[in-house]
């Protein structure tokens, strides 16, 4: 399990290998962040969707957690101030893993772990904007 989610890490570093690793502003994260979260088909609301079927389709959700993955990077690349990704994080390794084992359960508690997290830094004088 450690490997799988080492070699996610990779994965997502792989994928930037191309920029030096540089750090991205806050700006820069926020329009990650709309990109993932916001909008009709952004890959938070097509993960949530295919959770309320009793079907998902696995592909969008690993498609969903990838993302998040890619997100988990960026934090590692921008000053947070006290603000902590650790919650997030774990939840989207925990998504990326459910949607491995093609479980329902574990999924949906990790999407509504990540959607807690999201006041780790949207609150108490954190990053600004608009959640949804
Ligand atoms: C580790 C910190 C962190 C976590 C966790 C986090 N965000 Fe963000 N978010 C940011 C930062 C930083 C910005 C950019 C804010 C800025 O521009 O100053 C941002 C911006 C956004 C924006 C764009 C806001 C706008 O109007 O421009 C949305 C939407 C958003 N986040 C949604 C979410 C959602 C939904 C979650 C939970 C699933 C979440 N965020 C979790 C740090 C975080």
């Amino acid at each position: 399990m450690k490997y799988v989610v080492i070699l996610a890490m990779f994965g997502a570093a792989a994928f930037a290998a191309d920029e030096p690793k540089k750090a991205l502003t806050k700006k820069e994260v926020g329009k990650m962040m709309k990109d993932v979260h916001k909008g009709a088909k952004s890959p938070h609301v097509n993960v949530d969707a295919e959770l309320k079927k009793d079907e998902p389709d696995w592909d969008v959700i690993a498609k969903g957690a990838k993302s998040f993955n890619e997100m988990s990077a960026a934090f590692a690349r921008v000053d947070l101030g006290y603000s902590s990704p650790a919650k997030y994080n774990a939840a989207a390794k925990a998504l990326t893993k459910a949607a491995g084992d093609k479980d329902k359960k574990a999924a949906t508690e990790a999407v509504a772990a990540m959607n807690k997290s999201c006041s780790s830094c949207h609150s108490y004088g954190g990053a600004g904007g608009a959640l949804k």
